[in-house]
């Protein structure tokens, strides 16, 4: 697929974010391997832990989902849903990432739009992650 098909989902996705507390939307478009897409929206909740990031949500829909191998993420976001720069991801998402994906190949591509993105690797976020095969 297309890395700007894929930007595109994630912007078209933005406004399903749930944030009456920021305002600030997250959307991801995490691509599988077997060229399926997830989108993902950060859902906020009164009690504020439990807010969980868009990154995680496309992720936890595509296991759930028996999805186990993954090609790239694509992330966006901005204040009321309006993108004025790169949407980093938090450390949180970082390390489910990298439960799941191989830190030298897994793209994570942050966009403004579909001529400003910039792609890295999971390991260029992630330098030295704990992964599954510490435990092994
Ligand atoms: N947020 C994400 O969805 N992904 C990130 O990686 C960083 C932060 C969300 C969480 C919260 O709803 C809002 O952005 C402000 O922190």
């Amino acid at each position: 697929m297309e890395i700007k098909t894929l930007i595109q989902t994630a912007i078209d996705a933005l406004p399903n974010s749930y944030v009456p507390y920021s305002q600030f939307h997250v959307a991801a478009a995490l691509l599988c391997k077997d060229g399926t897409v997830y989108t993902g929206n950060n859902i906020e909740n009164a009690s504020y832990t439990p807010t969980v990031c868009a990154e995680r949500c496309a992720f936890f829909k595509a296991v759930g989902d028996g999805k186990r191998e993954f090609e790239a993420i694509v992330i966006c976001g901005g204040l009321h849903g309006v993108i004025t720069d790169y949407c980093p991801p938090c450390g949180v998402c970082r390390q489910v990432m990298r439960e799941f994906c191989n830190p030298e190949t897994f793209k994570i591509i942050l966009a403004v739009d579909k001529d400003h993105y910039d792609v890295y690797i999971l390991k260029e976020l992630l330098p030295q992650g704990f992964g599954p095969l510490n435990l092994a």
